[in-house]
């Protein structure tokens, strides 16, 4: 029976953890899959995590299953750090249904299982590029797939390129936006932009997805919300796949939503009906103990401040090394060619370096990123920029 099957190569992405973990360089960098490091190259547990993870194992009651939406207490904190804290228009019109889901892939999948199931026919479209799972999960659920141009020849956000692409996009079909931290090239759209983008897809009757991994890692928690609220705000339907991975550091645990927005209750408590299914064919229930954290934190005054706080050190620290690499590759010449690096919000940059040259880094140096030139700013540290430039200056 299985002597037909092929052997295909891993996940690009998360191939690279186990090649970074065989190397033998002591000198050796990892800029691969995106999660945050500190200055010793660590991803630690973060503080508000670790003291509601002591209060949920003196208090926890009981493991029994939560529901295909996952606990309400997480979807009651989620909601409003997506949609807005105050006087969300969309919350008080009860617009919105949260389902807590496996991580933002599982969100993702959930959308693309709906989409499919309820919705048969649409096109979807993401951006060139765009995480490369994108492609998997939309394909492995039957959903054409689109392109629409995002980043230029000269390694720029091609922002007319994409505009006049969305306006070719047939009517009705499905476009998917990176709320912020755009993935893999850190170029985000401005507030002009995105109104921009809103126009269009009214005009085109489009459905945007939301993709939203990353709140609170390129400008604030709030100012990274602006798209999706702007979006949430001014149209009937929206999807939105938010994740706690990358914000609440708890990339293990699996921990996401997904957001449905639709035109008013009635039609809100239908689409939550089918999501529900979706999940319990997918998974059944997701997975409670990451929800139960965010809920324990974002519940309580005292560690939702200390939480916030280490959120904006990660970010103030990324966008700190963002500009010394910049700076470090100033002695070879380098800055200007690199300097979108220091524009970039996120965790990653869209560096320019060829898949060639990433391949010398790897091979010559020890430097892991992904062959689309993709680097995990969090992998620079003030100890290895220095080793980092010289290794680009030769590959350069
Ligand atoms: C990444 O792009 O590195 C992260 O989103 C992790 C992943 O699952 O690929």
């Amino acid at each position: 029976m299985f002597e037909h099957i092929e052997r295909v190569p891993g996940d690009a992405i998360l191939g690279l953890i186990e090649a970074f973990k065989k190397d033998t360089n002591p000198q050796k960098v990892d800029l691969g899959v995106g999660v945050y490091k500190d200055a010793q190259g660590n991803t630690p547990v973060m503080r508000a995590v670790k003291e509601a993870e002591a209060l949920l194992l003196k208090n926890e009651t009981t493991k029994t299953y939560i529901g295909s939406h996952g606990d309400p207490r997480y979807a009651e904190v989620v909601l409003p750090m997506v949609l807005g804290q105050q006087g969300s228009a969309v919350l008080e019109a009860k617009r919105a249904s949260a389902t807590q889901a496996p991580g933002g892939t599982g969100a993702l999948r959930l959308a693309a299982d709906f989409i499919s199931a309820q919705l048969p026919g649409k096109g979807i479209w993401v951006s060139d590029p765009t995480w490369p799972n994108h492609h998997g999960i939309f394909t492995a659920a039957g959903i054409k797939l689109n392109k629409y141009p995002y980043v230029d020849a000269e390694n720029r956000l091609d922002f007319s390129g994409m505009l006049a692409a969305v306006q070719q996009i047939p009517a009705g079909d499905v476009i998917v936006l990176h709320a912020c931290c755009h993935n893999p090239t850190g170029f985000d759209l401005d507030r002009d932009q995105w109104q921009q983008i809103l126009e269009v897809v009214r005009e085109r009757n489009l459905l945007p997805l939301i993709d939203f991994a990353y709140q609170g890692f390129g400008e604030g928690l709030e100012e990274d919300a602006y798209g999706v609220r702007l979006m949430a705000e001014n149209l009937d339907e929206v999807i939105i796949t938010s994740s706690c991975s990358k914000n609440f550091g708890i990339y293990c645990e699996r921990t996401g939503c997904l957001i449905m927005v639709a035109k008013n209750q009635e039609q809100m408590e239908n689409v939550r009906s089918q999501v529900a299914i979706v999940a319990r064919e997918n998974y059944s229930n997701p997975p409670a103990h990451g929800g139960a954290i965010v809920s324990e934190i974002l519940h309580s005054a005292e560690l939702a401040a200390i939480w916030r706080e280490e959120l904006t050190e990660m970010r103030d620290r990324i966008n700190t090394l963002r500009r010394d690499f910049v700076a470090a590759l100033k002695p070879y010449g380098l800055d200007a060619k690199y300097a979108c690096v220091a524009e970039q919000r996120g965790m990653f940059s869209y560096t320019g370096l060829e898949p060639q040259q990433v391949d010398r880094l790897r091979d010559e140096f020890g430097i892991y990123m992904v062959r689309s030139g993709r680097a995990n700013v969090a992998g620079f540290s003030h100890e290895n920029l220095p080793y980092l430039a010289k290794a680009i200056a030769a590959v350069n």
